[in-house]
């Protein structure tokens, strides 16, 4: 690991930033997985394992490849990624036993996880994983190529359920059942489609761990909102998972333009791993095509004039309105005309957004301060986090925008210098919120330190 030390910011040099977030990646390791979080995250999310997995790629390319290879250990028989693999620690709710997976056919034999998905990055992430290890050893090039030729059938299927399960017949985006498969769990974009979600009387009574793990309750979603995301889980939990019931029978529906945005970058990339190696996929590198140009496809088609996209509540059949960052999907995948994009960036860059002249950090909040609903300290509501920003930067960079990708790469490490990894930050005084020690916002620091930028 070769960590930039011309990068100045205010807080920690770069090797100092470097060798902290190494060693949170190391202290959160607990053997086969690194948990998202010592304390509020126990366990391996998927799609903090996939930026995990690139941190560790500075570190130990083979560790790096084990992480993917736990993850898709639990991949369900019908190809779906699960959101949650649980270890045996206590203190997450709701654990596997709420979740109540093991009754689902399609489930892991050997772990138990969660039954819904996140977003599909993990292709992302093995393709910036096989770009490190060529540059990190010809031995590690080659342990990341073999473990792609035997990995990447995995990743199809995954995408495979995308496209046969989630793609929406009706708008084209990748459906999402519960607001935690979009990772923004209590972002803006779902408050009105889960205003319509209404607790049955038959909810089962829990008790809620996640306030007991941050500093302040205030920093994480309400409980009128928990109530409903356990109540989405108890509809799924009645039809066993079934991939088709849980998606006809939801109470909440939702077309997701920063997923479908994801979807179609990580069908290039698998497709670009393919082709790097040669592997004999034809009709499989002919799916991911067609996937990814419908994806854009429906970027496009949910963005108004300006460029910004709209959600859709599939239940109701109406776009759902709130701004937020993930507004700026179609700046992620390239959907749009280079004028529309260059006008979405420049309004993402400026002072509504990301320059806001009293940010600490000049990179992207989820919400803009100028909506009425923003609160800087709540979770998705506000908060500015480094993994979106690193979503950008290297969104951006492919696209040819690398200045801003360059800008937003060292504004995220000013959000992240003081090397206590936050969840997410208070934008107006860089203070970390929710858990700290957070393995994805360590790895996306360290990929921001030691990356071909
Ligand atoms: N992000 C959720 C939580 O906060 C779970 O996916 O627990």
């Amino acid at each position: 690991m070769t960590a930039s030390s011309d990068l100045r910011p205010p807080g920690l040099s770069g090797p100092a930033l470097a060798a902290r977030a190494a060693a949170v990646l190391r202290d959160n390791d607990v053997g086969a997985l690194v948990t998202a979080s010592p304390k509020l995250y126990p366990h391996m999310w998927s799609w903090d394992a996939a930026f995990i997995a690139i941190g560790l790629a500075y570190l130990d390319v083979r560790r790096a490849l084990t992480e993917l290879d736990t993850l898709f250990a639990a991949q369900w028989s019908d190809g779906m990624l699960p959101h949650i693999v649980f270890t045996d620690a206590d203190g997450y709710f709701p654990g596997p036993d709420r979740w109540g997976t093991d009754d689902a056919p399609q489930r892991p034999a050997t772990v138990r996880t969660s039954g819904i998905c996140q977003p599909p990055v993990h292709a992302i992430a093995l393709r910036r994983i096989v770009a490190i290890a060529r540059r990190t050893s010809p031995a590690d090039a080659e342990l990341a190529e073999s473990f792609t030729a035997r990995a990447w059938d995995a990743l199809y299927r995954w995408h495979r359920w995308l496209a046969t399960y989630r793609v929406s017949p009706e708008c084209g985006l990748v459906t999402i059942v519960h607001g935690w498969e979009s990772g923004m769990d209590n972002s803006p974009r779902w408050d009105d489609a889960y205003a319509a979600v209404e607790p049955g009387p038959d909810l089962p009574p829990y008790v809620r761990l996640d306030t007991l793990g941050v500093d302040d309750p205030g920093e994480r979603p309400s409980d009128a909102e928990y109530d409903r995301y356990l109540w989405l889980v108890e509809q799924m939990r009645r039809v066993r998972y079934d991939a088709t019931a849980v998606v006809r029978n939801s109470d909440f529906r939702v077309g997701d333009v920063f997923s479908t945005a994801l979807f179609a970058l990580a069908c290039d990339d698998l497709v670009a791993l393919a082709d790097e190696l040669d592997l004999p996929v034809t009709r499989e590198v002919t799916d991911l095509g067609e996937w990814a140009r419908a994806a854009r496809r429906a970027v496009a088609e949910a963005a108004d004039p300006r460029g910004l996209a709209h959600d859709r509540d599939l239940r109701r059949n109406r776009p759902l309105r709130a701004p937020t960052v993930a507004s700026f999907a179609p700046v992620l995948c390239g959907a749009l005309p280079t004028a529309t994009e260059s006008r979405l960036l420049d309004e993402l860059a400026g002072p509504d957004w990301a320059g806001h002249p009293d940010f600490v950090a000049a990179v992207p909040p989820s919400v803009s301060p100028r909506e009425p609903g923003f609160d800087s300290r709540r979770y998705w509501r506000g908060p500015q986090w480094p993994v979106v920003t690193w979503l950008f930067s290297h969104a951006l960079r492919r696209g040819g925008h690398t200045a801003l990708a360059a800008r937003w790469r060292e504004e995220g490490l000013r959000l992240v210098s003081d090397g206590s990894f936050g969840e997410y930050y208070e934008p107006f005084t860089g203070e970390p919120l929710g858990s700290t020690q957070q393995s994805w916002t360590a790895a996306v620091a360290l990929d921001w330190l030691c990356g071909e930028w």
